[in-house]
């Protein structure tokens, strides 16, 4: 098998959403996407982390949207969702990335009380709801 061959921008006009954008892999996931030729919806609870996401992807020669929201709460996914399609016309890929890292130990010794406030982000059903409704079918693109 031979590895694909592209003479130019891989994700050239494509569009990424990608959520947890103000954190360290998000940002870094945006800036490499946006350097690739994609236009990237910036989702977070932060603001200041979307602004400096925001520079660090023009930086790179991209294009981005920035959103606050909380991926939890299921009219803020529809709202942000709606915010990025509406302004580049569609999404490709949702990079489904917001979350806590939490307590790192293993999963016997995790605090109760935290668990399940710390892998709320990290419950993808509500965005997966939407594609699966078909609200924004993603054809032939990537949820991760
Ligand atoms: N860094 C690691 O070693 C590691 C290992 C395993 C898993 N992860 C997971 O990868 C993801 C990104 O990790 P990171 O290191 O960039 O973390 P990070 O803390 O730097 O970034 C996470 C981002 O998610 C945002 N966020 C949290 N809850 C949110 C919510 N409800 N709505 C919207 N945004 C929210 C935070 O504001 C933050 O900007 C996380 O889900 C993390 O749990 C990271």
């Amino acid at each position: 098998m031979t590895a694909p061959h592209f003479d130019g921008p891989r994700f050239d006009k494509k569009v990424v959403l990608i959520t947890g954008a103000a954190g360290g892999i998000g940002r870094a996931t945006a800036v490499r996407f946006a350097a690739e030729g994609a236009r990237v919806g910036l989702v977070d609870v932060s603001r200041d982390g979307l602004r400096e996401s925001l520079a660090a992807v023009e930086k790179a020669g991209g294009t981005g949207l920035t959103v606050e929201a909380d991926v939890t709460r299921s009219a803020d996914v529809t709202r942000y969702a709606a915010a990025v399609a509406d302004r580049f016309g569609g999404i490709d890929c949702f990079f489904n990335n917001a979350g806590i890292l939490g307590a790192v130990r293993p999963l016997v010794e995790y605090p109760e009380d935290a668990f399940e406030e710390d892998h709320r982000p990290a419950n993808p059903a509500a965005v997966h709801d939407r594609i699966a409704g078909g609200i924004y079918p993603v054809d032939g693109g990537s949820v991760a």
